[in-house]
């Protein structure tokens, strides 16, 4: 027999992307560094399709068809490397091996030039979805060569999540780190969609008053309209758990302290070196990192602030309608940052990343899918030129209809002392890109006082010092 396809690395996500595959009709083999894996796989999902199993590398890389198929879906970093180590000099010319963990796109890079010395295609994917979109349907990210894709490109369209109109959640994102590079934002937009849920949930509960139940209830109603997304269904299902044990909400038994596997911290170091404004993704990153320190946060208990004075039933209905345009306009800011660094990162590595075709494979499968990314990838598709998601007519008149409530929140928010530091990054983005002026004026005054750093005026070409230290009469520089 051989196989159309391998997967090794059978823990959850690969042991569900394997079933996936052979459910879909291709033969998977199969095959871990402890065998037992393999065989407990096929022993109890054997059933679902044709799985070869192979104990070892040379049987595994052997059951496959030429050119072959190999994915890998081990932790990223030293394991990933120490796979490839094993594979590659089992490999010919033209064979591929697919990366679906949650790589670094700069690691990709190595890999894939490193590979490609030897013929053999390195195929960064990035896959969103989690254990369910692994094995039902997941958003796949694939890098690598375009060829690479001619042979990969059908059999991952049949595995991946299809979006409300059928289309399949996959595409060539790009060449050599392009997909992972994807995955990365993905993961940093999912902080920041994540972190401003979480904003609004505690102004629901702190300002408005509500009970985790009743903001449940909240969610679900908003999950019918523009917000429509899988993130805000399970913030529903999380908040209307009832811990079985002390008969409290769920959220009050869990430690209010937030952990983080690394990508949505990449997205922000990679934005600093590319210079993008993440500022919402950030906030988020910072958000998980502050709520961990506990010994800080224990010291800070005592300092001023305002009692956070619920409002009265009749107002927090209003109150909840202006946080759902605050929520919806923050997440518009977040979207824009994440899609200007992919646009960032497609210049700087020369990838030509089609950004409406990287909307459209997030509308289904993936952790961050959502009604509204159709809407983005309406406005690639009318404008692929665009500069910035809020430059989009529907979305620029979305936010001004929502502004004077997000404004709002963020005063009550800060009057009462309740945290929002996504909302607030995101407004401040908002309105300093519309300033006709910024104080970068004045910084860079101070630069060329402290530094003799130079500076453009408004009204010449040039660029210009003045004299601090003397008479203060201006020098060409
Ligand atoms: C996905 C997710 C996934 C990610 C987890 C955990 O797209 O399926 O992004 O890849 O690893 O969500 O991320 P953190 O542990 O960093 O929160």
């Amino acid at each position: 027999t051989s196989a159309q396809i391998g997967v090794t690395g059978l823990a959850v996500m690969g042991r569900n992307l394997a079933r996936n595959f052979a459910r879909n009709g291709y033969t998977v083999a199969v095959h871990n560094r402890t065998a037992s894996r393999t065989h407990a796989l096929v022993e109890e999902f054997g059933g679902e399709g044709d799985f070869v199993a192979a104990e070892t590398a040379k049987e595994f890389v052997a059951a496959l068809e030429r050119p072959r198929r190999l994915v890998v879906m081990v932790k990223a970093g030293e394991p990933t490397d120490a796979v490839i180590q094993e594979f590659a000099p089992l490999l010919e010319p033209g064979d591929m091996i697919i990366d679906g963990g949650n790589a670094h796109f700069a690691d990709t890079r190595r890999r894939e030039r490193e590979l490609r010395e030897q013929g053999i295609h390195f195929v960064g994917t990035g896959i969103s979805g989690g254990e369910e979109g692994a094995l039902n349907g997941p958003s796949i990210m694939p890098g690598g060569s375009r060829e690479s894709y001619e042979s990969l490109g059908p059999m991952l369209e049949k595995i991946s999540a299809k979006a409300a109109d059928g289309a399949p959640c996959v595409t060539h994102v790009g060449p050599d780190g392009a997909g992972h590079f994807v995955k990365m934002v993905h993961n940093g937009i999912e902080y920041a969609d994540m972190q401003l849920i979480g904003e609004a949930y505690q102004l629901l509960r702190d300002v408005a008053g509500y009970s985790p139940a009743e903001i449940a209830d909240i969610f679900r109603t908003w999950n019918t309209g523009r917000l429509d997304s899988y993130l805000i269904e399970i913030t529903a299902e999380v908040l209307s758990h009832v811990d079985a044990a002390t008969g409290k909400p769920f959220v009050d038994v869990v430690q209010d302290r937030a952990e983080q596997k690394g990508t949505g911290r990449w997205t922000v170091q990679i934005a600093l070196d590319l210079g993008v404004p993440v500022s919402g993704i950030a906030e988020a990153v910072f958000a998980r990192s502050l709520s961990g320190h506990t010994g800080l946060r224990e010291a800070s208990r005592g300092l001023a602030g305002p009692k956070a004075a619920p409002l009265s039933p009749s107002e927090a209905g209003a109150f909840a309608d202006r946080v759902e345009q605050a929520l919806y306009a923050s997440k518009i800011v977040s979207y824009t940052q994440g899609f200007h660094e992919i646009a960032a990162g497609s210049q700087e590595y020369g990838w030509d990343i089609d950004l409406g075709a990287v909307s459209a494979i997030w509308r289904g499968g993936c952790i961050i899918r959502a009604a509204f990314l159709d809407r983005i990838r309406a406005a690639y598709d009318a404008r692929p030129d665009l500069p910035s998601l809020l430059a989009d007519e529907t979305f620029a008149q979305e936010i001004a209809a929502a502004q004077d409530d997000w404004r709002e929140v963020l005063v009550a928010a800060t009057r009462q002392g309740v945290p929002t530091p996504g909302f607030a990054a995101a407004l401040a983005y908002y309105d300093a890109l519309r300033a006709e002026r910024l104080p970068a004026a004045l910084t860079q005054g101070q630069r060329d006082f402290f530094g003799a750093h130079t500076y453009r005026r408004t009204d010449r070409d040039g660029s210009f010092h003045t004299l601090w230290g003397g008479d203060r009469s201006e020098v060409p520089a």
